[in-house]
């Protein structure tokens, strides 16, 4: 996206514009785009550098076209750290690893619209397992499906690439999504998180915000850069 649109995008949802600065920005760092083969000083990186969460992601390779990591390295994440851990599930039929990955040390769960699990069942599951609850949407499937549950959710994900790979371009359709969220949510008078995935930097963060979502997901753009402190304070304040 180029600054110009970037600024048209911001000017279109005027309705929204200063919310950024009442909302507080929290920065979820997605492992994916992290080195793997020294997570552990990868998570210190991240604990010392203002990222306010760690967000987990479970590919199943059938929900979406690539596999991941589960269970076993949620665990060892959670002995490791403090840091809220942010989990969000691609796979097929959510509802029966709610209690697995609840147990693992999950505090916020996300699941996908499109997963095939009913959707009030599977918030349930989230809150009955003491867990903060989140819905997803892909970039092609449309809110309406999951406005009726906002006063049972603690969050909502709105995919900004299609779910399966770090590294992708942001897709603008989606600020739409977005806006109709938090307009439905302040409709309701809601304390919803809106969180964004997939494509977050410099040139993007802005708009997303301006929309009305407060917390960012950043893999590669935050993984990649000189100096991650620096990084996290520009996802949070650019405009
Ligand atoms: C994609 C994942 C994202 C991904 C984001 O399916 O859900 O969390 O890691 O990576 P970037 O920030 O590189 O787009
Ligand atoms: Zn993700």
């Amino acid at each position: 996206m180029t600054i110009r649109e970037k600024y048209y995008i911001i000017n279109m949802y005027g309705n929204f514009k200063g919310r950024s600065g009442l909302l507080n920005i929290l920065v979820s760092a997605s492992v994916l785009s992290a080195d793997m083969l020294n997570l552990e000083r990868e998570i210190r990186r991240l604990e010392s550098s203002g990222t306010d969460m760690l967000h987990f992601d479970v590919m199943d390779g059938s929900f979406v076209n690539n596999i991941t990591f589960g269970l076993p390295i949620l665990q060892q994440i959670r002995h490791a750290t403090e840091m809220t851990l942010d989990v969000h599930l691609m796979i097929n039929f959510p509802l029966k690893y709610i209690d697995r990955f609840a147990e693992a040390g999950a505090d916020i769960i996300t699941f996908h619209a499109e997963a095939g699990s009913d959707i009030a069942e599977t918030i349930r599951a989230i809150r009955d397992a003491g867990k903060k609850a989140s819905v997803s949407v892909r970039p092609g499937t449309p809110v309406d499906c999951i406005l009726p549950f906002l006063p049972e959710l603690d969050m909502v994900l709105i995919m900004t690439v299609e779910p399966g790979f770090g590294g992708q371009a942001f897709i603008p359709e989606t600020l739409d999504k977005i806006a109709a969220v938090r307009k439905e949510a302040d409709r309701l008078g809601l304390d919803l998180h809106i969180e964004v995935d997939g494509g977050i930097n410099s040139e993007t963060a802005g708009a997303v915000k301006a929309a009305g979502a407060d917390v960012l997901v950043s893999g590669s753009y935050l993984f990649n850069a000189d100096d991650m402190c620096d990084t996290v304070t520009i996802i949070k304040e650019v405009n």
